[in-house]
């Protein structure tokens, strides 16, 4: 496996100062930027428009992770606009495979997230396709909530699923991950974990950034 990486999620981020914010998270591995529609989940937050003012403000790779509905019609615009990798849902794309070539083929890499409710079975199909895979560990929508700790044996049937078929992708967990929960999820499998509350509440978030990642990688397989 390869070795654990921290996104922090702007979502958690003061808006009024968002290039300051960045650079406060500039020694992150790689930037989670929450998309919301006010339909696929009950809060509104981003699109394209930020995502562009995200990337002139950063030299991090930028994971956008789209909680939208109609994701076959618009990921591809978050591909367009140079994040690294694209994520839609499993559950607001009718064509996943399709989607994830047509990603592809526009210059980025594929993600494919699931909510805490839709079983792995849901995605075997498209792992393949895949650079990530993003497991939710809380219900989508807000920042702040307390990790479920029932999906760390969903991660762990992950890790397994994504080891016996030979695959590279990576792992994500989004949603409730500090330096009480990094460890065990870290231990189940994840390999890519954003943080918001944790890194942007934090005083120091530089601290907390190499606090996260120096337990992620006590606990990596
Ligand atoms: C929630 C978002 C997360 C959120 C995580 O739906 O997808 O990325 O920002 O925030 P924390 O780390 O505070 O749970
Ligand atoms: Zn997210």
């Amino acid at each position: 496996m390869t070795s654990p990486a921290i996104h922090p999620s702007i979502l958690n981020a003061d808006q009024a100062h968002l290039a300051d914010e960045l650079k406060r998270v500039a020694s992150a591995d790689g930037l989670h930027v929450d998309i919301m529609d006010n339909h696929f989940v009950p809060n509104l937050f981003g699109g394209p428009s930020l995502v562009e003012a995200v990337l002139a403000n950063t030299s991090l790779a930028v994971d956008a992770h789209l909680m939208i509905d109609n994701a076959d019609r618009w990921a591809p615009v978050y591909a367009e606009a140079g994040c690294a990798i694209v994520t839609p849902h499993l559950e607001a794309s009718t064509a996943p495979i399709r989607l994830a070539r047509e990603l592809r083929r526009l210059g980025a890499g594929v993600g494919m997230a699931l909510r805490p409710a839709t079983p792995l079975e849901a995605v075997e199909h498209v792992l393949g396709e895949l650079d990530l895979l993003l497991l939710m560990t809380v219900e989508p929508g807000f920042g702040g909530q307390p990790f479920i700790e029932a999906m760390l044996s969903k991660i762990e049937r992950a890790r397994a699923m994504v080891g016996a078929r030979g695959l590279e992708l990576r792992i994500q967990v989004d949603g409730g991950v500090t330096t009480r929960t990094i460890e065990r999820a870290a231990e189940a499998g994840a390999d890519v974990f954003v943080a918001g509350s944790a890194v942007y509440r934090a005083d120091d978030a530089a601290a907390s950034l190499s606090r996260l990642r120096a337990l992620a990688a006590a606990h990596s397989h």
